[in-house]
């Protein structure tokens, strides 16, 4: 039977950033990935990273192309009524955002894995969880046609919304908060000019819109639809006509179109999973919570996770101390719960919900309390660049 110290399960954003750090401390780690590396690095999702997942990345050793080719933004604006207000990051809270694709970073810690020789095994089948409240637990999975048992100290369940590990988990042990909202994001890649140096976040009454961008000659656009609207209903002519309807005049007027590179619809939603710790069993990232994608948080949070796993798991290595890791689920649930606040409450400003009038003018009056109030400003700043950690 193979063993290792940390059995990783996933290898997303989450799983090598986390088999990543650990190497860097001398602790050996086995990454298991449904998925072939080809699946994973063509994933398109988000492409914004708070200054804390950057260091993080470079404590990793894997920041280097994320700091070279990266946007760094001092801030965006939030457009509504054709008028538009500036939130100055920089000015208000000290502290700028990366724009840099996460299919980028995927490639960077792939890339990283592959160069310390150190496994990722790719395409297993089957994966499960065993024993995870002894201290020896194990991980079984199929590999190139044949069944395989991992022993290890720790188990990382790092396999995104639909993995495995909180699956084995029995239901009484985990309680899970849920809420769906009633629209999806129509998100559209192309390889045209960015309509502004920052992202632009349009409250419409035809539904939210978002222009962001992956480098100076690549734009990412999203528009606000319904949840049973299909691809096809959506041509690249009438995904463009829609933005610029939704966008203030002076962003309408440049906003340059052109052939779609991928198109896709995901529903939005926020989850969280309670507690983030069972025995020797860890989620991390996106396998303990969903965040909707307004406020960027998804990739980051995940970092913070394996941030705060990576300190405990080091910790527990040097000197056999297990109190990191015992606060591993606290700690790492109350920034959770903090993003989650903060993307709930983004994707209520800026979204159209209902048609109840009493609802859209408690909206236009909260844009317009935005535009005006420097603390209001603050408070989105704040949270958008990342909440500081309270370090251990
Ligand atoms: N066995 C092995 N691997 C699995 C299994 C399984 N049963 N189920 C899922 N996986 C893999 C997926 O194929 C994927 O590569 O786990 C990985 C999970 O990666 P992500 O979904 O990217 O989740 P995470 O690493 O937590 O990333 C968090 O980055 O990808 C974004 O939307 C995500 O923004 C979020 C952040
Ligand atoms: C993106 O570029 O995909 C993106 C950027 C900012 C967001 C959401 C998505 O808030």
């Amino acid at each position: 039977m193979r063993s290792t110290q940390v059995a990783i399960i996933g290898a997303g954003p989450a799983g090598l950033l986390l088999a990543q750090l650990l190497q860097r401390h001398g602790i050996d780690s086995l990454v298991l990935e449904r998925e072939t590396p080809e699946h994973v690095q063509g994933r398109i999702r988000a492409g914004l990273l708070e200054w804390s997942t950057v260091e993080l990345l470079e404590e990793a050793g894997v920041g280097a192309r994320a700091r070279r080719d990266g946007l760094v933004h001092d801030g965006f604006d939030v457009a509504f009524a054709d008028r538009h207000h500036r939130i100055d990051l920089k000015g208000l809270t000290g502290k700028s955002v990366l724009v840099y694709g996460q299919n980028e970073l995927q490639r960077d810690l792939v890339q990283a894995r592959s160069a310390t020789g150190e496994a990722v095994l790719w395409q297993v089948r089957d994966v499960a969880v065993h024993d995870f409240d002894t201290h020896a637990p194990r991980v079984s999975y199929t590999h190139a046609g044949s069944r395989h048992e991992l022993r290890c100290d720790f188990v990382a369940g790092c396999d995104g919304q639909h993995g495995v590990s909180r699956a084995d988990v029995p239901g009484e042990r985990l309680a899970r908060y849920e809420r769906a909202y009633p629209f999806g994001w129509l998100g559209l890649l192309a390889d045209v000019p960015p309509l502004n140096e920052e992202l632009v976040y349009a409250h419409h009454e035809r539904g939210f819109a978002l222009c962001s961008m992956r480098s100076r000659g690549r734009s990412r656009y999203y528009l606000q639809c319904p949840l049973e609207d299909q691809l096809q209903q959506w041509p690249d002519s009438r995904f463009f006509d829609e933005l610029r309807t939704r966008l203030p005049e002076r962003y309408a007027a440049r906003l340059v179109s052109g052939p779609a590179l991928e198109k896709s619809i995901v529903p939005l939603r926020s989850c969280v999973t309670e507690p983030m710790r069972f025995g020797q069993l860890f989620l991390v990232g996106d396998a303990a919570h969903i965040v909707p994608p307004t406020g960027a948080k998804g990739l980051n949070l995940a970092a913070a996770d394996v941030r705060l796993l990576a300190r405990g798991l080091i910790e527990f290595y040097r000197n056999r101390s297990p109190t990191l890791l015992g606060e591993y689920s606290a700690r790492a649930l109350s920034r959770v719960w903090k993003a989650t606040r903060f993307s709930w409450w983004f994707t209520t400003l800026l979204h159209r919900f209902s048609t109840d009038p009493f609802a859209q003018r408690l909206q236009s009056a909260e844009l317009e309390y935005l535009a005006r109030s420097v603390a209001a400003s603050r408070l989105l700043a704040e949270n958008y660049v990342g909440l500081s950690f309270d370090e251990p």
